[in-house]
């Protein structure tokens, strides 16, 4: 393990949008981003959407491709294509060019291990739909203890041998709040837009549920919200929901929106860049993480 260096910063959980990931350039800058977080900030743990691909291959195959405030309806006969596609080409392709830009990436879905246990909390309004209820932290620690980026698909075990299908927000929210680790959503638009699509710099609870209320969040940007609404719950500092790029790792995450406690002093855009502290969470002790050691003309990177 020469050349490591150790840190004891909690891990970053960053969640990454379908639309961010398609093949091409995007999905290699996106790589090359994760790259230098990791190398920058520390022990990096990634889960992946992919809604759109799953969306295109239902209506292919003719069947029904149905949301509800952001959440895919996932009858029995659309299980396997949600499993397929996102456990599958997308989970893939990702880990390959997280692999190429220099990290060591592994593809997981919250059933490798049962590290991701969901039960369905809609009483099946949703199909096989569920939200995170166990996640095995000590297992996902090992892991990053190793200097290992975890990348996971967001289906999870229904504890009795099936499988269910996670809104990927709501699964990454589940991880951060076991590791006690900085959320992070990243997705294609500035962040949350007012009713005149301009950006909410800085949101606090009630001020989310209002818009939520009124209708101005809506779609895909409901679970994201829930999402962080749960983890500032939980005891949080921050979470950010934004775009990836470069002003994003250089200058803490700058612009998006930061959902901070009720509150919580103003700091300007960003607070201050105090990782979400794993005092009084269910953390054994303070683990270091080996960071990866730069190797260089290891890819197309
Ligand atoms: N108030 C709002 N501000 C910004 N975006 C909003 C708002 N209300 C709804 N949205 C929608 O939320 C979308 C983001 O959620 P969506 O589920 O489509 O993408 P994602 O979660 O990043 O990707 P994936 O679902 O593949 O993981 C935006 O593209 C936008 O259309
Ligand atoms: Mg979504």
């Amino acid at each position: 393990m020469t050349g490591h260096t150790r840190t004891g910063r909690p891990p970053r959980v960053v969640k990454v949008g379908g639309r961010e990931i398609r093949p091409g350039p995007e999905l290699d800058a996106f790589a090359s981003w994760a790259s230098e977080l990791y190398r920058t900030s520390g022990p990096l743990v990634i889960v992946h959407g992919g809604g759109d691909e799953v969306s295109a291959l239902s209506e292919r195959l003719g069947l029904p491709a149905l949301k509800v405030a952001g959440q895919r309806v996932t009858t029995p006969e659309v299980l396997p294509l949600v499993e397929g596609v996102l456990a599958g080409p997308v989970n893939l392709r990702l880990v390959s060019a997280l692999n190429r830009a220099g990290l060591r990436a592994l593809g997981l879905s919250g059933v490798s291990g049962e590290m991701v246990q969901a039960r369905d909390v809609q009483a099946g309004l949703l199909g096989r739909v569920g939200e995170p209820t166990r996640v095995d932290a000590a297992f996902l620690q090992q892991l990053l203890l190793q200097g290992i980026v975890p990348v996971f698909a967001p289906l999870a075990s229904d504890g009795e041998g099936g499988v269910l299908n996670v809104n990927a927000d709501l699964f990454a929210a589940g991880i951060a709040e076991a590791l006690g680790g900085e959320l992070v959503l990243l997705t294609d638009v500035p962040g949350v837009l007012d009713g005149e699509g301009r950006l909410l710099g800085r949101l606090t609870p009630s001020a989310v549920r209002a818009l939520v209320a009124d209708g101005t969040v809506h779609g895909g940007m409901v679970p994201k919200v829930e999402a962080a609404l749960r983890v500032l719950s939980n005891g949080a500092k921050r979470v950010w929901i934004g775009p990836f790029g470069p002003t994003a790792l250089h200058a803490g995450l700058r612009g998006g929106t930061w959902f901070v406690p009720e509150g919580a002093p103003l700091e300007g855009r960003a607070p201050r860049a105090r990782p979400s502290s794993p005092r009084g969470r269910p953390m054994a002790a303070a683990p270091t993480y080996p960071l990866l050691p730069l190797r260089l003309g290891a890819g197309a990177g």
